[in-house]
């Protein structure tokens, strides 16, 4: 058995994974009953509370074992492709969906496909696609700002969910679709439906043949799939038009078709449109998400939001938009952004498999086993953080004093995970996070944000982690 030597000491003897605590099960199907899909991060939460850093848990035949301490976490994440790589259930997943892409392949498709989405959504990229960025942000101020003069409330996510997908597509496919102003979008219809049809072919404790099939992400797969061809259709003609940008492609679909059509290339059609539709998804909920929990934070701690606010004014002076220059000045509103995902972690949980036999925290983990990595507890432990619960973005300024240095935290704090597959979209994220809040803070103050039946915002998992049903209220300043 190859042995790597991770944990408490390497001279200890090796626990087995059946020797670890974790909740009893039923014979069968293990822990699957005491699982709710859309709750299941703060059930495994819950048990890292009561078992501890390292525990197992079962769903019928599959025996995961989950860590929450920071250092562990990292350990395992850092340890790929050879050590540890997503799941075979949701690269089987994404495939049967058809968008397997970056974010499920593993090994050898794993290294070829990353250098291509790393080069599209590079500062340089992200730098020469800033009019762009600033257009879709203007087209979201207007459709804000006739909520306000309407007084009616906004469907929080679901507009968020428009802006990051005009961005993501206008990057990645050079293509304009306009979901801020158009009902009739087809990706906008139906991408919604996709990312909870994953999650539930990845835990469902059945095999997969055993699945009922659901009309509606059939037909939802369908039309994105189609709209999908005809972006791909799209840059194929103007790699023909010209045929230089086979060289010096703009951007990410132009690089995959052009690696596509190339004598000899290894890449398939059905490669090119996973990836185009693992970038959609990979872009719109997970930023969409963390900036609905931003606005419903900010709304819940007024100072911080006013201390946001006088910071937009100041950098952008007379100023509508933020200049790429002044983007980087916003230093408070991206501590509002970094506290936002220490709190409210899109992806609460990462689900990796061990290539190899493999040791983690001193217990002995076969090839197969899944290693359930959980981001939030360490984020939100006092042995981390002063006060840890408290939204304080002041905690992420150098040199403030309040709590430890923004690099160490970024060590325990991994919204965008770690290693050779840390999230590649990050750079683009935060813009599109500090570009909002700008537009927000510099045209309107939050009049309400509240959850759909009143009372508390509830967590929903369904892939990423969202807040339930938010309604923002708006009043534009004069
Ligand atoms: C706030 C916004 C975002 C968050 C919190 C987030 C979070 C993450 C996380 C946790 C991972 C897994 C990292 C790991 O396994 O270590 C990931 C991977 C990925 N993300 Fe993001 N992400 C965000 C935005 C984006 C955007 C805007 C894009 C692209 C347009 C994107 C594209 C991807 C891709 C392609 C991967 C797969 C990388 C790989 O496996 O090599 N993400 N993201």
């Amino acid at each position: 058995m190859a042995i790597t030597t991770e944990g408490p000491r390497a001279d200890a003897p090796l626990r087995r994974i059946r020797d670890l605590p974790g909740p009893r099960g039923l014979p069968l199907a293990g822990n699957a009953l005491q699982i709710e899909r859309e709750r299941l991060h703060q059930q495994v939460e819950q048990w890292a509370r009561e078992y501890g850093q390292i525990y197992r848990f079962r769903i019928a035949s599959r025996e995961f074992v989950v860590i929450s301490d920071p250092g562990t976490v990292a350990s395992v994440l850092r340890d790929r492709p050879d050590g540890f790589q997503r799941g075979a259930r949701l690269n089987a997943a994404a495939r049967s969906l058809g968008f397997n892409g970056l974010f499920t392949v593993n090994g050898d498709e794993w290294r070829r496909h990353r250098p291509m989405v790393l080069r599209s959504l590079d500062p340089a990229h992200i730098k020469a696609f800033y009019p762009t960025l600033v257009k879709v942000t203007q087209r979201f101020e207007r459709r804000w700002r006739q909520a306000a003069e309407a007084g009616s409330a906004i469907d929080l996510q679901a507009d968020l969910m428009r802006y990051t997908v005009d961005v993501t597509a206008g990057l990645a496919f050079g293509t304009d679709i306009n979901t801020v102003e158009s009902d009739e979008e087809v990706i906008q219809r139906h991408l919604d439906k996709l990312l909870p049809a994953l999650a539930k072919r990845v835990l469902s404790p059945l095999p997969r043949w055993l699945t009922r099939r659901d009309p509606a992400v059939e037909a939802g797969l369908a039309a994105v799939h189609e709209a999908v061809d005809g972006f791909i259709a799209a840059a194929r003609q103007r790699l023909a038009d010209e045929p230089r940008l086979r060289e010096h492609p703009r951007n990410f679909i132009e690089a995959m078709v052009a690696e596509r059509d190339r004598p000899g290339s290894d890449l398939s059609d059905a490669d090119v449109s996973g990836n185009m539709l693992t970038m959609l998804l990979a872009g719109e909920d997970t930023t969409a998400n963390t900036l609905a929990w931003m606005i419903w934070l900010l709304h819940r701690h007024p100072a911080a939001a006013q201390r946001a606010a006088e910071e937009v004014r100041r950098v952008l002076g007379t100023g509508a938009h933020p200049t790429h220059e002044q983007l980087s000045q916003l230093d408070f509103v991206e501590a509002c952004a970094h506290e936002t995902m220490r709190l409210k972690p899109v992806a609460p949980l990462l689900i990796q498999e061990a290539v190899r036999d493999t040791v983690v925290d001193g217990v002995a983990v076969p090839a197969g086993t899944p290693v359930m990595c959980l981001m939030r507890p360490g984020a939100v432990s006092a042995a981390h953080f002063d006060d840890p619960q408290a939204f304080r973005p002041e905690r992420w300024l150098a040199g403030d004093g309040q709590g430890p240095a923004a690099g160490s935290a970024k060590r325990v704090a991994m919204p965008f995970g770690a290693g050779p597959r840390t999230c590649p979209g990050r750079y683009l994220a935060l813009s599109e996070m500090k570009m909002v809040a700008a537009m927000l803070l510099r045209n309107f103050d939050i009049a309400d944000v509240s959850s759909e039946g009143g009372g508390d915002v509830q967590e929903r998992l369904a892939f990423t982690m969202s807040p339930v049903g938010l309604r923002l209220r708006l009043r534009a300043r004069t």
